[in-house]
């Protein structure tokens, strides 16, 4: 018997009283790798009770003092970055140079957080009444920013370090105690990276981190009266949570249909690159991934064999080789990814390569002449497969991306800067990128979806604002 990791809450690591476990499967050897406590609701109602306690104090604790505790969890995080990224390696196959990236990049998030919450959260308003009519001279109102309170932080599997420490680090500069309920795929990296913040010296139950079976605890957290804010990045799950959730502010990404509109002018081989990285970058399994190619008639067939040359050399195999294609998450979303692959054959889309899995791992497709009746054409593969649809008119390239449920990113391939505003105006998503491949970061960079992707705006001085509420004192002179 494997050993079971233990969960984080009032400053302790504990065995959950259910004396059950929840198993992660290793998506390359499709093997148990790790399994983890599966807590209680009871359990939960102690981590919140906690949680709350340990707010009010955090929230008195002097904002420099707040950042220099996220400074330390950052350091100690980058020192951590070798264990933390095999861990990524085994749980979710994330190609090891690409692990350890994502760690390192986490670390520079809380840095970057703590930075900009003393300077951001270290200002406030003064307001004068007699600027608005019927008033004199006679109300000063002063404004800051205070803690909401309990957020809870539900990171998705594709980067549970650092979707997660996007969540947790404005969470706390701002005062608030933070709640982790980790993806299944990658919560023992989650547990990892909160074991640095714990070293770290954060006050007991500030930081919790719970995990367990999204069946058994997932609404039960969602819907607990103690949290006062939920940040939730990843599909569908988001949609029932945002209809089922209270009266309290949400911070949601979900999926993404990102589309890749390529002009007659564009430089083809910066679109092939961006395309291949866009698209194939963690074998498809990011919300930004390029996940629908709308290119021009005319210069279609130079972009397609650009491409294919290029998919050609990408390698496929394990994460421990640094694979650029690696096996997907489980085994259902590699059935999911099969079933609009062969939805996509029967309806007659052309297969640029031919169609390859062996268990979770899945070679790299691009499916040429895709049509609007195609699944592919609409829904999100997050996986190694990308359709190309050819256009006639820039016209119809927006209107494919209009008809999008979703509205993540975007990108414009063309070498005339007044086309490429107008035609990203025109795009209904959250961030059009102008000559590259979409991406969420620099993580300072404000990130968003409109639609079915998301609700509010994250990056981390959005994520710092969201998570603080404006609190008003009004002077009133005689
Ligand atoms: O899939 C999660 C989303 O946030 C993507 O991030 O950095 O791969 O663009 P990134």
């Amino acid at each position: 018997e494997s050993e079971v990791f233990k969960y984080y809450a009032d400053g302790e690591w504990k065995t959950s009283s259910s004396g059950k476990s929840v198993s992660i499967i290793n998506p390359t050897s499709r093997k148990t790798q790790y399994k983890v406590q599966a807590c209680t609701q009871e359990e939960v109602n102690k981590v919140m009770e906690a949680s709350k306690v340990a707010q009010k104090s955090w929230a008195k604790t002097p904002l420099w003092k707040r950042a220099e505790l996220l400074h330390k969890a950052a350091a100690i995080l980058k020192e951590h970055k070798h264990p933390i990224a095999e861990c990524l390696v085994k749980e979710i196959a994330k190609p090891a140079k690409d692990a350890v990236t994502e760690v390192v990049r986490s670390g520079d998030l809380v840095s970057y957080c703590a930075e900009e919450g003393v300077r951001i959260l270290g200002e406030g308003k003064f307001l004068v009444s007699d600027s608005f009519p019927g008033n004199d001279r006679t109300k000063y109102c002063l404004t800051s920013k205070i803690p909401l309170g309990i957020v809870l932080a539900i990171p998705p599997f594709n980067y549970p370090v650092n979707l997660a420490v996007s969540k947790i680090a404005p969470a706390l500069i701002a005062g608030n105690s933070l709640v982790l309920k980790p993806p299944t795929q990658g919560a023992v990296s989650a547990l990892h990276m909160i074991h640095c913040f714990h070293l770290a010296g954060f006050p007991k139950g500030l930081i919790s981190c719970i995990t367990g079976k999204g069946s058994e605890i997932g609404d039960f957290l969602t819907l607990h009266p103690a949290v006062n804010c939920i940040s939730f990045t990843g599909g569908d799950t988001g949609i029932a949570i945002s209809k089922k959730a209270g009266m309290i502010p949400l911070q949601m990404e979900l999926g993404g249909k990102d589309a890749c509109i390529v002009l007659e002018d564009a430089d083809l081989d910066l679109v092939a690159a961006n395309i291949v990285k866009g698209g194939f970058s963690y074998s498809g399994q990011r919300c930004t991934a390029v996940k629908v190619v709308l290119v021009m008639e005319s210069v279609a067939d130079t972009v397609v064999e650009k491409v294919n040359a290029k998919v050609a050399k990408l390698t496929v195999g394990p994460p421990e080789e640094n694979c650029d294609i690696t096996p997907v998450v489980t085994e259902s979303s590699a059935n999911f990814i099969e079933g609009l692959v062969k939805d996509a054959k029967e309806k007659g889309a052309t297969f640029c390569q031919e169609y390859k899995r062996e268990g979770n791992l899945i070679w790299p497709l691009l499916l040429d002449n895709v049509r609007p009746d195609m699944r592919i054409a609409w829904e999100e593969p997050f996986g190694p497969v990308l359709p190309v649809i050819r256009i006639n008119s820039v016209e119809e390239g927006i209107h494919h991306c209009n008809a999008s449920n979703f509205g993540l990113q975007g990108c414009v391939f063309t070498k005339d800067i007044n086309k490429a505003m107008l035609i990203s105006d025109a795009m209904e998503s959250g961030t059009v990128q102008i000559n590259s491949a979409p991406a969420r970061g620099p993580d300072h960079f404000p990130f968003q979806g409109i639609k079915d992707s998301g609700i509010g705006s994250q990056g981390i001085t959005n994520s710092i604002t969201m998570m603080t509420k404006i609190k008003s004192t009004v002077i009133n002179l005689p």
